[in-house]
């Protein structure tokens, strides 16, 4: 067994840079690793701990993320020894640590002396203690105490040579995004005061002429509480806003001091893009780190890998394709689900290569050993309930070896693909707020739906947050782009003018960033460059759908349908209503925008989808919009959904990330390149490929032919890199 690389970011030189900006933060390896709570143990474990870590080949964990009350035990007294002890130990056997503050959930002495902290709900109850992350964003008590805390971590660690990252607090906002106190009602006006100034621009931008709702006093402003019927929408947005920013303030706290007392160690902290967890507006919160974390855990279900590329797309996006930190995901069951189910055979390398195929240069779980007590003893570790003798920990030392030959992929970043969805906090947290056309809308699943549309064809698409600059791309789709301020919808036009393919969706451009309707008719600050316009919304009941027809299929629409006037003469009607109240109406038009003329000339377009066709009926859609658009599989004809194609490029080489998302082996033909990971097929049969640098295995790796991706198997090539066309 070769030993492992121990995990080390590489400081350049210069100042704290977000990611994506020169100087941030670039990954000596492929890191690997966990949560490591020691203190759950007796010591004597600890020994068994670095002996099993280094059989694994485990190069970093995450230390001390729930021990405030085990550093500090009162108030004024601080236990430093069994984490001295433990950072020493790990140093000795070679493994780094990603040391955490410590402050995320906050010690029974702290809230029996100050129950101020505790954050209320909506309804005005207290969250008590017993659980964790207790806290309230916004306390200045419970600042106070944190930021002690990480004072005297920073100044204890610092030059700790196990050292190579500060984690602050741990998943922020998890439990406690939402509070309702009076310190929230505090902040939330001293926030308000700073984006309107004035009470007159907050009365306007509320549209408090509304039900009697006009402030007279900042005062009498209060966060969303449980009210008689709906609140005020813009109200419920910019306390989402605030919630929001006030997490990210704290997080700017905790980092400030530990660039101050330790300005060489790069800050992470881990989010949570994954699933329904929408509280945070993480594509605005990645400039306060030096590299970008992320905790995923599969959600089952038929999207569930579906689910787990986009996340780690997105993820990707936030990081703005600079490599990113896996924090934590599952070798198998968690706990939190109503029904926790084990991962399959070949999952657990599976979903951990996924996260790397779209820039992860780590991988790491929640947690190392699997606790004995408490409310996670029944999630997966690396090491489980049974024991080193598993087929859980013998999958945990068999990914360990291959993110070891994966070596030459770290520190390369998510190759552009030609088509991209766009994806909005503002319109995620807008598009679903209560008295709206219908509750049944649900921003992300559309967005999802779409990206399963692009795997089921076989099409690369990144997901980006809505600043990305969308220039390089070809085709975009901005499913539900709800909230359109001005200036968005110049940026959108400005795609399309310069040759840019744009793919919107029902409830798109409806509303300013003040949550008002654009006027003059539907979708808004859309309706131009669509070409269309929509007099009223016609959501469906459930039950109900409406029959389109397009490219000579029939496809079935939900949840929303609408009256669509094309009034553009340049404007193509794609698809037809067939049934229902919409019948012989357009339910998919197409734009076509021509500017300039001669060798100068571009050709773009801005198409309209207006129900809801659901991630099988997207299929045909995509495919009609990409063809037109000349956007074209990577891929073999006959793998196509099957296998998910992701690549990651150095600007030498290309990695490409062969991810066989069935449970039977797949025949890739024709992958030229260097294989790192996986199988070849030969004439003579089927055999690894070594990487070792072992004559054999380089010559044959070299060879092009098929590939066989075994179930769930996943294959990584290295190629000459490919130049992306510029548009
Ligand atoms: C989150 C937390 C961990 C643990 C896991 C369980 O990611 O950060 O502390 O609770 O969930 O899945
Ligand atoms: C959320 C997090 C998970 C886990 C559960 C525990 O869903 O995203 O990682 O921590 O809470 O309740």
């Amino acid at each position: 067994m070769s030993s492992p690389t121990p995990f080390r970011w590489l400081r350049r030189p210069g100042p704290h840079t977000p990611p994506g900006e020169p100087g941030a933060y670039t990954p000596s390896g492929l890191s690997y690793g966990a949560d490591y709570n020691p203190d759950q143990w007796p010591r004597e474990v600890w020994d068994e701990d670095v002996r099993l870590m280094r059989e694994a080949g485990v190069t970093v964990v995450s230390l001390a993320i729930f021990s405030w009350a085990r550093i500090q035990p009162t108030e004024d007294t601080w236990d430093f020894a069994w984490l001295d002890d433990a950072m020493d130990l790990l140093h000795a056997h070679g493994i780094t640590v990603d040391l955490a503050t410590a402050t995320a959930s906050p010690p029974p002495w702290l809230t029996t002396k100050h129950p101020e902290v505790l954050p209320q709900t909506r309804t005005g109850e207290t969250l008590w203690p017993g659980a964790r992350q207790q806290w309230r964003p916004t306390s200045p008590v419970f600042r106070e105490h944190a930021l002690r805390l990480v004072e005297r971590m920073a100044e204890r660690y610092g030059d700790h040579p196990a050292l190579v990252a500060w984690h602050v607090s741990n998943e922020l906002g998890c439990h406690n995004v939402y509070d309702f106190s009076d310190d929230a009602a505090a902040a939330f006006r001293a926030w308000l005061r700073d984006r309107y100034t004035t009470l007159d621009a907050l009365n306007a931008a509320w549209g408090t002429a509304f039900w009697s709702q006009r402030y007279s006093a900042w005062e009498q402003v209060l966060p969303p509480r449980l009210a008689a019927s709906h609140p005020n929408p813009t109200q419920q947005l910019d306390f989402k806003r605030f919630s929001s920013d006030a997490l990210r303030q704290y997080l700017r706290a905790e980092a400030e001091i530990l660039r101050r007392v330790t300005p060489d160690v790069p800050v992470t902290t881990n989010f949570m893009v994954m699933g329904e967890t929408k509280g945070m507006d993480y594509a605005a919160w990645a400039d306060e780190l030096d590299f970008v974390s992320n905790d995923h855990y599969v959600l089952p279900g038929p999207q569930a890998l579906d689910e787990l590329s986009f996340s780690a797309n997105l993820t990707g996006g936030i990081a703005r394709h600079r490599p990113w930190f896996l924090m934590e995901h599952s070798t198998s069951a968690v706990n939190w689900q109503p029904v926790n189910v084990a991962k399959k055979p070949g999952e657990l390398a599976r979903d951990s290569l996924t996260h790397v195929a779209h820039g992860a240069d780590a991988v790491c779980y929640f947690q190392w050993r699997q606790s004995a007590a408490g409310a996670e003893k029944y999630h997966s570790g690396m090491v489980p309930h049974a024991g080193e003798r598993s087929r859980l920990f013998r999958d945990v030392v068999a990914l360990g070896a291959t993110l070891r030959d994966l070596a030459p992929v770290a520190g390369s970043t998510q190759k552009p693909a030609r088509a991209a969805i766009v994806f909005d906090w503002d319109s995620w947290w807008t598009s679903e707020l209560d008295s709206h056309p219908t509750d049944r809308l649900r921003y992300r699943q559309e967005a999802l739906d779409w990206y399963s549309a692009f795997l089921a064809l076989g099409v690369r698409a990144d997901v980006v947050p809505s600043a990305t600059d969308l220039a390089t791309y070809d085709v975009v789709v901005a499913p539900v782009l709800h909230v359109v301020p001005a200036g968005l919808r110049d940026r959108l036009t400005a795609f399309v003018e310069a040759g840019g393919h744009l793919v919107t969706t029902y409830f798109s451009g409806v509303v300013d960033q003040d949550d008002h309707a654009w006027l003059g008719g539907y979708p808004g600050a859309l309706r131009d460059l669509l070409g269309i316009r929509v007099e009223e919304f016609a959501p469906l009941l459930d039950g109900e759908s409406a029959t389109v027809e397009l490219a000579g299929e029939q496809l079935e629409g939900t949840v929303w349908t609408e009256p669509v006037d094309v009034v553009d003469p340049d404007v193509e009607v794609l698809g037809w209503y067939k049934t229902g109240e919409q019948a012989g109406r357009a339910a998919v038009t197409r734009r076509t925008v021509r500017t300039g003329d001669g060798a100068g000339s571009r050709e773009g377009s801005a198409a309209y989808v207006s129900t809801r066709f659901g991630r099988q009926g997207l299929v045909p859609v995509l495919a009609r919009l990409l063809d037109d658009a000349g956007v074209r599989s990577e891929l073999p004809a006959a793998v196509r959904g099957d296998v998910e194609l992701a690549v990651r490029t150095d600007g030498t080489d290309d990695f490409w990330f062969l991810v066989n998302r069935t449970a039977r082996p797949v025949e890739v033909p024709d992958v030229a390149g260097d294989v790192l990971a996986g199988r070849r097929l030969t004439a003579s049969g089927t055999r690894a490929v070594t990487t070792d640098g072992t004559a054999e295995g380089t010559a044959e790796g070299t060879a092009g032919g098929a590939l066989l991706l075994e179930p769930r198997g996943v294959a990584v090539v290295r190629r000459p890199a490919e130049p992306t066309p510029p548009r």
